[in-house]
């Protein structure tokens, strides 16, 4: 195993609400490969957060667990590199938010940009409720408890984050300086869209999913919305405006691109022989990706050993943690009195 003391902490966490797609692949998960080879990575399941959102089908929640999982190892999270968990499997997140929502303000919470959006969002789910105002302080629990100094996120997450180096600074100032500021790791997340040209998501049907059967792919890409003034292959075309091109820049080489550029531009090729070229090599960068999947599938026992070897290794620290925060609280009842 290669942890030393010494490496950085980095903690992620993703809501199990679905199969992953490429817009959850190329926005975070490539990223959270890549700072595996650098930092001490922790990486869990926030089941309790999905939760706070889907709690009409908790079963949903459960069943995607695995298929998670699944996704995250194909992809090459290394279980010996890195710590994957599942929250809900370690109680001490929900004691540490219990601690932290003591000393949260209410407005801290009324106020996050996020949740503003969310509520209006989801304006069809009943989100008037306690846990989900409290969504960030169980956010500020899950980072904290590992004492994280790096947390890659999404822009739409950075309030959070901010939020945790609050709740930080006000657990630090009331009891004992515990707990380090974390940092949000904004990942740059390319400019992806759906097949249809919208934000790719689950709830508008227009995504490609990591473990989508190659033929699916294929046939997704070749649907996918390109250059909405190019009506017709003999007009030029504008990779620039092109909605298929990101996806191209991250399964091409340079010189295929800039070929592509020079050829659209000219009207040379047409939107659907350029898509069936991204198509082939969609299909072979995630060949071994699809292949590790597989191989997961069908050693379902495998996938549960790692996680709950993950699980004993997170909580391990979770229980140092739990501990200090007893102690500097002055809740440590049992040591104090009856030892
Ligand atoms: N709120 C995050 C999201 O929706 C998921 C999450 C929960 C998280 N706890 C976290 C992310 C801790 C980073 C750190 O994407």
């Amino acid at each position: 195993m290669t942890r030393e003391p010494t490496r950085r902490r980095i903690l992620s966490g993703m809501r199990p609400t679905g199969k992953l797609h490429l817009g959850n692949y190329y926005g975070a998960l490539y990223n959270w490969v890549k700072l595996q080879e650098e930092y001490e990575c922790f990486y869990f399941v926030a089941d309790w957060h999905a939760l706070t959102t889907e709690y009409e089908d908790a079963a949903n929640i459960r069943d995607y667990i695995p298929e998670m999982l699944m996704d995250w190892l194909a992809v090459g999270l290394d279980p010996e590199k890195s710590t994957l968990f599942v929250q809900s499997a370690l109680p001490e997140h929900a004691e540490l938010y219990l601690i932290f929502g003591m000393l949260t303000p209410v407005p801290w919470l009324e106020r996050n940009p996020t949740y503003k959006d969310q509520v209006q969002e989801l304006a069809h789910k009943d989100l008037a409720t306690y846990g989900f105002l409290g969504y960030p302080i169980l956010q500020a629990a899950d980072i904290l408890m590992y004492k994280a100094q790096g947390v890659p996120v999404g822009v739409d997450q950075v309030p959070h984050v901010e939020m945790t180096r609050e709740i930080a600074r006000r657990f630090n100032h009331f009891f004992r300086p515990i707990f380090p500021e974390p940092e949000a790791l904004l990942t740059e997340a390319p400019k992806l869209t759906g097949t249809d040209g919208r934000k790719m998501s689950k709830s508008y049907q227009n995504c490609i999913y990591l473990s989508d059967p190659p033929k699916l792919i294929s046939e997704k890409v070749r649907q996918m919305v390109t250059d909405t003034q190019r009506p017709y292959k003999k007009d030029p075309g504008e990779p620039d405006r092109c909605l298929a091109f990101p996806f191209h820049r991250l399964n091409l080489p340079q010189e295929k691109l800039d070929e592509i550029v020079v050829e659209c531009r000219a009207a040379r090729l047409g939107c659907v022989d350029c898509k069936m070229m991204l198509a082939e090599a969609l299909l072979a960068n995630l060949a071994p990706v699809q292949e590790r999947r597989h191989y997961y599938e069908n050693h379902p026992d495998e996938v549960r050993d790692i996680l709950l070897a993950g699980n004993a290794r997170a909580r391990r620290t979770a229980r140092r943690t739990m501990a200090e925060v007893r102690e500097a609280i002055g809740f440590n009842l049992d040591v104090q009195l009856w030892s």
